[in-house]
């Protein structure tokens, strides 16, 4: 599927910014691009220097130019819009070659972020946290097991987090604006989610908590209208856990869609537990 390396973008981009630079026009507006998106302060000046005539694309060897773009050193010691493909307000670094085992520095005002399928293995304090103009973080697929306390917490413009196919135990603290939280496929466990973890997040819509080892369900904020706890270790849940037991007049508002199924737990065993409910969870029933 990602047949495209952002290796070769990059070198199809150079490419191109090349042949427009050759043809003589809008000379200063290209290199100024370019020295802003691939943070490579000599690049204008070498290109000014080349002859027009025999142009080389950014691969081929060239001997009246002994420094190249060497794009396959560790990651670590690359720009991050070198290593990853940044667009205005976006960063995309998936599957990036040569391994990303940490979060790449961020342009300031990064909004999106996409990481996905890398070799990430911890979030730290200081990686976001300068960023706060970040509206997504998509992390999806890498080796997370460790989240440093306040990573995320600074972000009040975040409304998507994807840590899904990671190896986290436990969740960090969540900004407040948060609409939408995957952590599915996870190690996740009882003590490491708690109760109330999602109780202040009174703008969430879609939580997905699938694939972990959780056994009891957190507190479910009211404006969440796709909840999915599926395929974990579940065998109690109560009047409570959705409904309110002492008011059998309450109706929940907004929910239209419960994953309960791969757990153990029968639902019909007591049917309070989806009363105040406009539709019945998925799950188990005899
Ligand atoms: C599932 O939960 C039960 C307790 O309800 C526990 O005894 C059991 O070890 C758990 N299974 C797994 C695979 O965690
Ligand atoms: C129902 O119980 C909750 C606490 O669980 C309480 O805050 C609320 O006032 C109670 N409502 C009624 C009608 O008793």
């Amino acid at each position: 599927m990602m047949g495209t390396r952002p290796g070769t973008i990059i070198r199809t981009l150079i490419f191109a910014s090349w042949a427009i630079l050759t043809s003589g026009t809008e000379q200063h507006l290209h290199s100024a691009e370019l020295s802003y998106h691939f943070q490579e302060p000599d690049l204008d000046t070498r290109m000014e220097k080349r002859d027009t005539d025999t142009f080389l694309p950014a691969d081929t060897p060239d001997d009246s130019s002994p420094e190249k773009i060497q794009p396959e050193s560790d990651a670590s010691d690359l720009p991050t819009c070198l290593l990853c493909v940044c667009l205005t307000g976006s960063v995309y670094c998936e599957e990036v070659d040569p391994d990303m085992t940490s979060v790449p520095a961020l342009p300031k005002e990064t909004a999106y972020l996409y990481a996905r399928y890398n070799k990430i293995k911890k979030i730290t304090a200081k990686d976001f946290g300068e960023i706060v103009t970040l509206k997504r973080i998509d992390l999806t697929g890498n080796l997370i097991s460790e989240i440093e306390d306040g990573a995320f917490m600074k972000l009040t413009l975040l409304e998507e987090l994807s840590l899904a196919e990671n190896r986290l135990v436990k969740l960090p603290m969540l900004p407040s604006n948060l609409m939408s939280f995957n952590a599915n496929h996870n190690r996740l466990k009882t003590k490491g989610v708690k109760a109330n973890a999602f109780k202040k997040l009174t703008n969430l819509r879609n939580l997905y908590l699938a694939h972990n080892e959780l056994e009891a369900v957190p507190i479910i904020p009211e404006s969440v209208r796709m909840f999915h706890i599926q395929n974990n270790n579940i065998s109690v849940v109560t009047a409570d856990t959705f409904c309110k037991s002492n008011n059998t007049y309450y109706i929940r508002p907004n929910i239209n869609e419960i994953r309960m199924d791969g757990n153990p737990v029968i639902l019909a065993k007591d049917p309070n537990i989806f009363i105040c409910l406009q539709m019945l969870p998925v799950g188990r029933y005899q």
